[in-house]
């Protein structure tokens, strides 16, 4: 795991109560940062929230929990406020919150459509859009920032079974692009970056699993799981420490000229 130093640093990470969203929670105070975990499971956010508290990651980081919907403009708002009030600041947006329905192109149902559209891409323009307003000159917390956007090795192959929530990926891909051309040229002092994760066995890498047995693409899970692991030239899944360094790094000083790129953490796979 990277040490960045990102001392001083306040941050909020959407979908934080779990997976790859707690793992950058937890690597982002190790490395300094006071962490601030929106979600909408409030008893795993809040546990995950003390459990980087009493891990004392790192000496004095602050860390806090907020019931966030990220598909509410109201609730964003009151989330980036307590965000600046028990942190201090804010500089550093983890836009991670996501949702996936597996679903063949023939057998999708509207509404799980909408409802990948509604969590994936509004939830996570309106994260940069409250980002933007607080993090800018003359904002609520107003020394610029880091977002770091978590897309998908979706967006940059076609894989079955998956085609509304790849849409959104590359959604979420392009939004950076826009969102760090905006930044950039209108002066916000904010960068825009996102992450291509490939196959990682959290709650939403296993229920896909599983889903690709349900619908006869695989004869069971570990065949399923073997598959991915075959189109990876590095041979195996990654893991939620692999795309919690990136985030630490894109978010770091290191990353200080690094705006509007999608990053693969895949192992290869979307090469
Ligand atoms: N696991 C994978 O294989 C994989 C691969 C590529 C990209 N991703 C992306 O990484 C991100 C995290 O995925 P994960 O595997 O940790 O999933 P997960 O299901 O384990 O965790 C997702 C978290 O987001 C939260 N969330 C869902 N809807 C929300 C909403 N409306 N508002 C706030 N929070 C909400 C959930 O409560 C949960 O805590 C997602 O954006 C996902 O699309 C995952």
């Amino acid at each position: 795991m990277s040490e960045k130093n990102l001392d001083g640093r306040k941050a909020l990470i959407t979908g934080g109560a779990r997976g790859i969203g707690a793992a950058i929670a937890h690597a982002l105070a190790r490395s300094g940062a006071a962490v601030m975990i929106g979600d909408i499971l409030d008893d795993a956010g809040q546990a995950t929230a003390a459990e980087i508290a009493k891990a004392g990651e790192k000496a004095g980081v602050k860390t806090g929990f907020i019931h966030l919907d990220v598909t509410d403009d109201a609730q964003w708002e009151k989330a980036v406020a307590a965000t600046v009030a028990t942190l201090g600041g804010y500089d550093i947006l983890i836009n991670n919150a996501g949702i996936e329905i597996t679903s063949l192109v023939s057998e999708i149902k509207a509404e799980d459509a909408r409802r990948m559209c509604d969590v994936n891409i509004v939830g996570t323009v309106l994260g940069m859009k409250h980002a933007f307003r607080a993090m800018r000159p003359g904002g609520l917390a107003g020394k610029g920032g880091a977002i770091v956007n978590i897309a998908s090795v979706a967006a940059t192959i076609a894989f079955p079974s998956i085609a509304v929530y790849s849409g959104t990926k590359s959604a979420v891909d392009r939004m950076t692009r826009v969102g760090a051309m905006e930044a950039g040229k209108l002066g916000y002092g904010v960068r825009v970056n996102c992450i291509y994760p490939g196959l990682i066995p959290t709650d939403m890498g296993m229920q896909l699993a599983n889903d690709i047995v349900k619908i006869g693409l695989a004869p069971d899970v570990n065949a399923a799981v073997g598959s991915v692991v075959e189109q990876t030239p590095l041979g195996k899944l990654a893991e939620v420490g692999d795309i919690a360094d990136a985030a630490v790094f894109l978010c770091s000083n290191d990353a200080r000229f690094i705006t509007g790129i999608g990053l693969p953490v895949d192992g290869g796979m979307g090469m």
